[in-house]
């Protein structure tokens, strides 16, 4: 007899299964069900390449969760109540007022001028570590990425230890369909933290403006439009929570993909010309965040499934990423893959506003990671996932790096 259908809970990180090694479980899902009624957690899950983009572009889905019918994963899991939504959860017009007035500094070309500096952090997070083995997550790829942020929005950089503990605490339960109470408790006072914080931040840059991202968001102006200081916290937090953990985990699942295909690391280290291919590469091959959502607005189809107004769509950009359809050999990492184009930003309208800032990070931050190790391999102290279901990514991976 064939076995059920994965559903449910199975089909988070929250399943050990899953949480390791979540692609045999969407392959068969995608070969099985394309497009999956999950009733215990209230959604249709969809893991085809073209179903994922189509909705994804679809220009009247919703993404505010309080749109969500009663019950529904986005109504349960997504939606804080009353707070000020970021630009993230919510839908025209006010999205593309926010999208506008934040958008300038993450331009490709903004987020360039970066690349030294970027350069900088990396070298001298990574010029700290010894050799003998490290845990890559605690000492590279989880500290370059928040001093960075940290840094764009001028915040001194030494705060970046409890940046991320507000962000790590915060994130827990920010996107988790079942969450412990002391980690609510404990999200709920960081958040507080964070609030506060981000508004004396505010108050001080009305003062002493400077060329920083909290600064140019209160500058910012669009036809006489201004962002209010509400807005400007939930951006600030949307950036810190968007931008850190998912960057961390680009460095994370790019270095292990690399260290699991020596042939791959050889060749990148003889051709440092691939990094940014290779980048391209590591974000289809294991995507750090493995879904995002849409709630239908009417009644209506999509990849051949009657949905009603208010159901939850979850798109599984990490299926989406290894269909074979689209991609030969979906389970080989190649950094030379010629068509690397992939789905891990998104697409349409909510397409990651960070892109740019997170493949120049990673690419940097490998980069000085290759150079300061010409030795660097698996380590003694093994690796864990986070049992996060919408990002993939370490809590710990233990490696060797010789000079
Ligand atoms: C590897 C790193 C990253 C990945 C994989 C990633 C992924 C994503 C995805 C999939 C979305 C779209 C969600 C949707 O369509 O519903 C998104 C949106 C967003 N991301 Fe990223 N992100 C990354 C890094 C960053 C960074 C570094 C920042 C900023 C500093 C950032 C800021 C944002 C913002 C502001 C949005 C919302 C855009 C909107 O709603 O219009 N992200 N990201």
């Amino acid at each position: 007899m064939t076995e059920p259908v994965p559903t449910g809970i199975q089909l988070t990180a929250l399943d050990p299964r899953f949480r390791e090694d979540p692609y045999p479980v969407l392959a068969e899902l995608r070969k099985r069900e394309p497009v999956h009624r999950d009733t215990e957690l209230q959604r249709i899950i969809f893991t085809r390449h073209d179903d994922v983009f189509a909705i994804l572009r679809h220009p009247h889905l919703w993404s505010d969760p309080r749109k969500g019918n009663p019950g529904s994963f986005a109504r349960e899991f997504l939606s804080r109540g009353d707070d000020e939504p970021s630009m993230l959860l919510m839908d025209d017009p006010g999205h593309r007022r926010l999208r506008e007035l934040v958008r300038h500094p993450f331009t490709p070309r903004a987020v360039e001028r970066w690349r030294p500096r970027a350069r900088e952090v990396a070298q001298h997070v990574i010029e700290g570590i010894e050799g003998g083995e490290f845990d890559l997550i605690q000492r590279v790829a989880d500290p370059i990425p928040t001093m960075v942020i940290a840094e764009l929005l001028g915040i001194d950089p030494d705060m970046h230890g409890q940046f991320k503990a507000w962000s790590d605490a915060m994130i827990v339960v920010a996107f988790s369909p079942v969450n412990a109470p002391e980690d609510v408790s404990a999200a709920e006072e960081a958040w507080a933290a964070l609030d506060g914080f981000f508004r004396g931040e505010i108050e001080r840059r009305r003062r002493e403006p400077g060329t920083d991202l909290i600064s140019t968001m209160l500058r910012a102006e669009e036809s006489g439009d201004r962002l209010s200081a509400d807005e400007i916290v939930s951006q600030c937090n949307l950036l810190l929570l968007a931008g850190n953990l998912t960057t961390t985990d680009l460095i994370g699942n790019g270095v292990m993909a690399l260290l699991r295909n020596p042939d791959q690391l050889a060749k990148l280290r003889a051709r440092p010309e691939l990094m940014k291919n290779a980048v391209e590469e590591m974000l289809r091959y294991d995507s750090p965040v493995t879904n995002s959502g849409r709630i239908a607005h009417e009644d209506m189809e999509i990849g051949g499934e009657k949905v009603l107004q208010g159901e939850s769509l979850v798109v599984s950009l990490a299926a989406a990423n290894r269909d074979p359809a689209i991609y030969p050999e979906p389970d080989r990492f190649d950094i030379e893959r010629a068509d690397t184009h992939h789905q891990a930003f998104g697409g349409g309208r909510h397409f990651c506003l960070g892109a740019h800032l997170a493949r120049l990070e990673a690419a940097e931050t490998l980069a000085v990671l290759l150079e300061r190790f010409p030795k660097l391999e698996l380590g003694e102290g093994g690796h864990r996932y986070a049992a996060n279901p919408t990002f993939r990514g370490m809590k710990y991976c233990w490696v060797r790096g010789d000079r």
